[in-house]
């Protein structure tokens, strides 16, 4: 019923995740990886608008359930990858193989004692120059505590900014850089 819920809620979000997708700009030829890919409402805007370009997306997920549904709801997108993860620390931290990294509604989810090491991992998949774009309710983790973590990875701020989601309420966006 839970998942259920969240599947009907994801529907519900999408007109508000494009929103948050068009202010991030893409070009549409970007390599991004979706840290935490959920039931993939944000990965198909993602995938759709990377269609054009020729970018890809790489879905990451650490539960079976999502990964699977998600595979489901993408399956028509050919830019599409999948990663079901064990563990954060699968993610090579020198790979440097994204231009974006999306962490949308995931970090708040992740052990506090974890936090810094999967920033760690997640910057480590940035090419260099590369932005990591995080939004999180600001109910479950404080921006500082997201800065932070952003810090301890050698991540700069770009932009932030406080917004209000409907369901979710108030969200904290903000886009780090990795400096050259
Ligand atoms: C609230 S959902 C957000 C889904 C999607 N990003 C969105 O905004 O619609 C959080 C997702 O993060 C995933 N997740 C939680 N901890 C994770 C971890 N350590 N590594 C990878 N994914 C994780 C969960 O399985 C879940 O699919």
């Amino acid at each position: 019923m839970k998942f259920f819920f969240s599947v009907i809620t994801g529907q519900l979000l999408a007109a508000v995740y494009r929103d948050y997708i068009d202010r991030l700009n893409l070009h549409g030829n970007e390599r991004v990886m979706d840290f935490g890919s959920g039931g993939g409402t944000l990965a198909r805007i993602v995938a759709e608008r990377l269609l054009v370009g020729g970018g890809t997306l790489t879905c990451v997920d650490i539960s079976e359930r999502w990964m699977r549904l998600l595979q489901r709801r993408l399956k028509h997108f050919p830019n599409v990858r999948y990663y079901h993860l064990g563990h954060f620390s699968e993610l090579s931290p020198s790979a440097q193989s994204q231009d974006i990294v999306l962490v949308h509604f995931v970090l708040h989810l992740i052990p506090p004692e974890e936090r810094d090491d999967v920033m760690r991992h997640l910057a480590g998949q940035l090419i260099r120059n590369g932005r990591l774009c995080v939004r999180e309710p600001t109910a479950q983790i404080s921006l500082e505590e997201i800065d932070r973590h952003a810090m301890a990875a050698h991540l700069v701020q770009i932009e932030a900014a406080i917004s209000r989601m409907p369901l979710m309420g108030e969200t904290y966006e903000v886009v780090y850089c990795k400096p050259v």
